[in-house]
């Protein structure tokens, strides 16, 4: 294993990756953990990359986790790089879309639960928690039901019922909440430390983001170690832009790409507390999103945590934050099904997002733009109405 330690964001201390570990204990920052880069980049090189398997698992010495024997796996594949047709994505010349409904579950949340629930095997825990809009839930519940272990998921009623009978039907504890994430939060926080729960929440442990980093490794190598220009990425609590950026910082360390991709994030009109704050050039959120309501029920989080590190995130790389409504995320699922993409609500908004940036220049038309397509819409065709009466044959 190549980690040195884990640090955290705020203040810089120090903890053992050897420990169980949540948040900062003396700051509450959010923990990321460290390598030996050096040493990385003489064990294994772009050049040896190329002969090994393309899965997830391809990078290992850029995980955290000890031995092999630990990994929990529902096979990962690498998910593809879909180029989207210029009707779509006018005035931009090239536009790509990551499709990581491929992966299990059907979301990118699979790739932060198949390192954190490997790691947890390593540390020896067997009983979690987690907070969910839905699909994270769902990916622990996965990944949780493979490595025997049991899982409380806390969802909001109003929930995907796909998601939550994904939840269930795969082994979980599920806890409907009324309110948002953050009311399911507020009573799991209750009830995890008399019942031993390891709190799997989001930015709340160091294992996710580590799992989310493989998204840059092999955005790096599809696009030739040249990564695009900027990715706009759907974003609710920010763990999946944090773990993204480490992941091209880390490579851009390693000397294997030049620079980090600016990214964009992409919330919902409905809730927007990090486009807000981005715009407002804050630093942190000084107060949760009142009344969020949007059809992408994964960015209906109010009040992320440790909201500094997905500002810092979008900063260092010189991006930008839009936020667009469900009209027109239901409008963008529609044209991207037209292109055979089967994208869900929150991934629907990267594309959205990209249309609505012609009104704030935030491309150059000439620009390499990448759109992380975060899940299937397999889950969310209750959201597109079709009347049957309409379809039936006369003939
Ligand atoms: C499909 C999908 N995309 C994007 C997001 C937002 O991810 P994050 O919470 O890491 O910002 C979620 C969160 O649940 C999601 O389910
Ligand atoms: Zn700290």
């Amino acid at each position: 294993m190549y980690v040195t330690s884990v640090k955290c964001s705020k203040c810089e201390q120090e903890y053992s990756p050897h420990n169980l570990l949540t948040v900062c204990k003396d700051c509450g920052g959010a923990l990321l953990f460290q390598y030996h880069l050096d040493k990385v980049a003489e064990a294994i090189s772009k050049e040896t990359l190329r002969y090994r398997e393309s899965t997830f698992w391809k990078f290992k010495e850029l995980l955290p986790i000890t031995s092999p024997k630990n990994i929990v796996s529902l096979g990962e594949p690498y998910t593809p790089l879909l180029k989207l047709p210029k009707s779509l994505v006018k005035p931009f010349k090239n536009v790509y879309a990551k499709d990581e409904g491929r992966l299990p579950t059907g979301t990118f949340k699979a790739r932060g639960m198949a390192v954190t629930v490997s790691k947890l095997k390593e540390l020896g825990v067997k009983r979690l928690a987690i907070p969910s809009a839905g699909n994270a839930a769902a990916a622990l519940a996965a990944y949780g039901a493979r490595a025997g272990m049991e899982v409380h998921a806390f969802i909001p009623k109003d929930a995907p019922e796909t998601t939550i009978k994904e939840c269930f039907f795969l082994g979980a504890k599920v806890h409907l909440v009324d309110g948002l994430i953050s009311n399911a939060a507020a009573l799991m926080n209750k009830l995890k430390d008399q019942h031993g729960w390891f709190d799997a929440s989001t930015n709340k442990q160091p294992y996710r983001f580590e799992g989310y980093k493989a998204m840059a490794f092999e955005i790096a190598e599809q696009y030739n170690w040249k990564p695009p220009d900027a990715i706009i990425f759907p974003t609710g609590g920010g763990e999946g832009v944090i773990g993204l950026w480490k992941g091209f910082k880390e490579l851009v360390e390693l000397g294997w790409i030049n620079e980090t991709p600016r990214i964009i994030i992409a919330q919902s009109t409905g809730c927007a507390p990090l486009v807000e704050a981005f715009h407002k050039r804050a630093n942190e959120l000084v107060k949760p999103w009142p009344n969020a309501q949007t059809i992408a029920a994964g960015l209906r989080v109010p009040s992320p945590y440790a909201s500094y590190l997905t500002l810092r995130a979008i900063r260092e790389t010189n991006g930008n934050a839009i936020a667009v409504s469900d009209e027109e995320i239901i409008q963008s699922m529609k044209s991207l099904l037209k292109s055979g993409v089967y994208a869900c609500p929150e991934a629907a908004a990267t594309l959205a997002a990209l249309n609505k940036s012609v009104e704030y220049n935030v491309f150059d038309p000439d620009e390499r733009i990448l759109l992380c397509l975060t899940g299937t819409v397999m889950k969310n065709f209750d959201l597109l109405t079709v009347n049957k009466d309409k379809l039936s044959s006369n003939h």
